[in-house]
């Protein structure tokens, strides 16, 4: 048996034609029952549904053999133990540093100011504020971090966008893209090798169907 951790919502939505194309069909939607661990059309295949930022954990651990992850939550997991052989092309939008309208960033920056930046993507802010050499205080979020700047809780946040309207709505605009984010297909290492005969076929038609997709 192998196991494929997937988050509901658009990963699960947009992994089900992935699957599709590879001969794979759940054999239950996740948004419609409540069950965390479901089967599929191949009786080796089975899916577990688990938090996002969950994902690489339950394949680190090989509790799941494979999983999906955006990278957003690979920089923040830190990737120990996996392996990331294909990057599947959904879940496109990127990581940005934002700031109320009318918020001087490039000054401020420039000024050498120490900016209050909240954020659910401590890792990825870190790394960016220490490669430019802007000092920062990180306010951890769980959610909801357009609302930070607003509150007077931040002056700025690190978070996804990808239609930009939620920014929109919240006075906020995009000052810094930190990074392209995409949900990539993540194996653990270990499984890699002890069960490469079963793995790498289902990998190979991941990345053919990602392909076929794209074309
Ligand atoms: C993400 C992100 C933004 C929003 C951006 O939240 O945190 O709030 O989407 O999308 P937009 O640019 O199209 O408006 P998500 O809905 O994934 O939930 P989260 O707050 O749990 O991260």
């Amino acid at each position: 048996m192998i196991t494929l951790a997937l988050s509901k919502g658009r990963i699960f939505e947009e992994t089900v034609p992935l699957l599709a194309r590879a001969g794979i069909v759940p054999a239950e939607d996740p948004e419609k029952s409540r069950k965390l661990m479901i089967g599929t059309s191949d009786p080796q295949l089975r899916i577990v549904v688990v938090r996002a930022s969950d994902v690489p954990t339950y394949v680190q651990y090989g509790a799941a053999e494979i999983g999906v992850a955006g990278k957003d939550v690979l920089i923040e997991h830190g990737g120990d133990g996996l392996y990331v052989p294909v990057d599947l092309g959904i879940g496109r939008c990127r990581l940005c540093v934002a700031a109320p309208r009318g918020f001087d960033y490039a000054s401020a920056v420039r000024r050498g100011a120490r900016l209050r930046i909240a954020t659910k993507y401590v890792q990825a802010a870190r790394d960016h504020f220490a490669s430019k050499g802007v000092h920062v205080d990180l306010i951890k979020l769980y959610g909801s971090m357009e609302l930070a700047p607003l509150a007077g809780l931040a002056d700025a946040i690190v978070d996804l966008v990808s239609s930009g309207s939620t920014l929109k709505a919240n006075n906020l605009v995009e000052v810094e893209e930190i990074a392209p984010i995409s949900s990539r297909l993540i194996v653990n290492q270990a499984s890699l090798k002890t069960r490469r005969e079963a793995l790498m076929p289902l990998i190979d038609k991941l990345e053919a169907a990602v392909a076929a997709a794209a074309a």
